[in-house]
């Protein structure tokens, strides 16, 4: 628990050299020396072995960096959260906003729901009612017949819990909803849905046709809510005025969701999960009432902002690649999470918190800046700096962007010559002493 004093191992985090960074790391989180080393990647990329236990036709890895989100306080709990991402500016919004929020008492969570959803679909059924009716007579045989089918879920406890049939225009399709546990359970709920198929058929005396999950899961939801006291009036505007942009237009809706999903892949991918699924999840809730919404809301309550978020979590902790890629188990122990829904729960507090850092750039300097003021260090690189210039020559971009809008890869190699033209003036200089 925190007591809301914000480790001091945070301080300066992102301006230490790489050994040191990993040195506060396994403070932070107790990890040992492999649980650190399996950070890096290194164990796997070393060997060929996952990927091709993963893919067809494997030919290597494609490494993706791998970072980690600072203040992060979620339920009173201190989270060292792995974001595994590309765009430069992600994990420092997050780490920024969720600093904003600290002293505030962070995020709190809920989960509600814990069941995935498979689909057996009937087309063209004689008669949809009497289709409908017989799934609920028959409701006890088919949950037993189903469970049947996935005994060592039922076994840890989960299982096939609730059938039903919905009638669509031309078709009946039957939704059989699943515990599974601590798995993501797209393989289960597959098998599950595929050996029941016939079984349905018999039931029913229809034909049944296409058989697989559904990544809308509504009904495996992860809540948080974050409150901040007494924020300043224009900020606290500018972000409710951003929010009701969002609301208001689905166009700005997309790219405000892209924000939350921003963090939530990131940790996804960090903790070997499907991360497609949550996206497809995710953007099918935004849409379920028809009109394609934000996933957060932000409001003022007197001086206070209150932000919250819904989303759809089908996430594991077990199963897949979370439990044979040794990055990914590390970036689990790393969050400290056991079960699914807790792990569902950091994704949903998480994306909060990314998207108050979206509104709060977009609604005060813009987001062309942060970006910009990161993005000062590819640029270093791609003009050609070497090691001991790349400090230079971003402190000098840095230093324009004070002054101007953007950096561009131009701007950066004039810089740069001018650096080694002094350098070499110097060495004239001193040369000719
Ligand atoms: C960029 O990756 C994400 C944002 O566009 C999100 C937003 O606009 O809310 C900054």
């Amino acid at each position: 628990m925190s007591g809301l004093a914000m480790s001091p191992l945070w301080e300066g985090f992102s301006r230490l050299p790489y050994r040191q960074r990993m040195g506060r790391i396994a403070e932070l989180t107790g990890f040992d020396q492999a649980s650190i080393e399996a950070l890096s990647g290194h164990p796997v990329t070393a060997d060929v072995g996952l990927a091709e236990s993963c893919v067809e036709n494997a030919i290597g890895y494609f490494a993706v960096p791998l970072g980690v989100a600072a203040y992060m306080l979620i339920d009173g709990c201190d989270v060292v959260v792995p974001m595994a991402v590309e765009e430069t500016s992600i994990i420092a919004a997050a780490s920024s906003a969720a600093k904003f929020f600290y002293p505030h008492g962070g995020v709190t969570t809920r989960t509600e729901g814990g069941l995935s959803i498979g689909q057996i679909q009937i087309p063209g059924p004689k008669d949809s009612r009497r289709v409908v009716e017989a799934i609920e007579t028959n409701q006890g045989y088919l949950l037993a017949s189903a469970n049947e089918l996935v005994s060592s879920l039922t076994a840890r406890g989960g299982g096939a819990r609730r059938i039903e049939g919905r009638i669509l225009p031309g078709m009946v399709v039957v939704h059989v909803y699943v515990d599974t546990c601590d798995a993501m359970g797209a393989n289960l709920i597959n098998q599950l849905c595929e050996g029941l198929k016939p079984v349905v058929e018999d039931v029913t005396g229809e034909e049944a046709g296409v058989c697989i999950l559904s990544n809308l899961t509504d009904t495996r939801m992860s809540y948080a809510t974050a409150r901040a006291r007494q924020v300043d009036r224009r900020l606290a505007d500018g972000i409710v005025n951003a929010y009701e942009f969002a609301a208001q237009d689905p166009y700005r809706a997309a790219t405000h969701n892209k924000g939350i999903l921003n963090a939530v892949d990131a940790i996804l991918l960090a903790t070997g999960n499907d991360w497609r699924a949550m996206e497809a999840g995710a953007h099918a809730y935004a849409a379920l009432t028809g009109h394609y919404r934000p996933l957060s809301r932000w409001r003022l309550e007197g001086d206070d902002l209150i932000g919250e978020i819904r989303l759809p979590t089908a996430v594991g902790t077990v199963g897949g690649v979370t439990t044979i890629h040794p990055t990914a188990r590390a970036c689990l122990k790393m969050l400290g999470v056991q079960t699914a829904s807790e792990l569902g729960r950091i994704c949903a507090a998480v994306g909060l918190v990314q998207n108050f850092a979206a509104l709060r750039a977009l609604s005060t300097s813009g987001i062309v800046k942060g970006h910009m003021n990161l993005h000062a260090r590819n640029l270093a690189i791609l003009a050609g700096a070497n090691q001991e210039e790349q400090p230079v020559l971003v402190e000098k971009l840095r230093e324009e962007l004070q002054h101007e809008k953007r950096l561009t890869l131009t701007r950066a190699k004039a810089l740069l010559s001018e650096i080694r033209n002094s350098e070499v003036r110097e060495e004239v200089a001193i040369g000719t002493k």
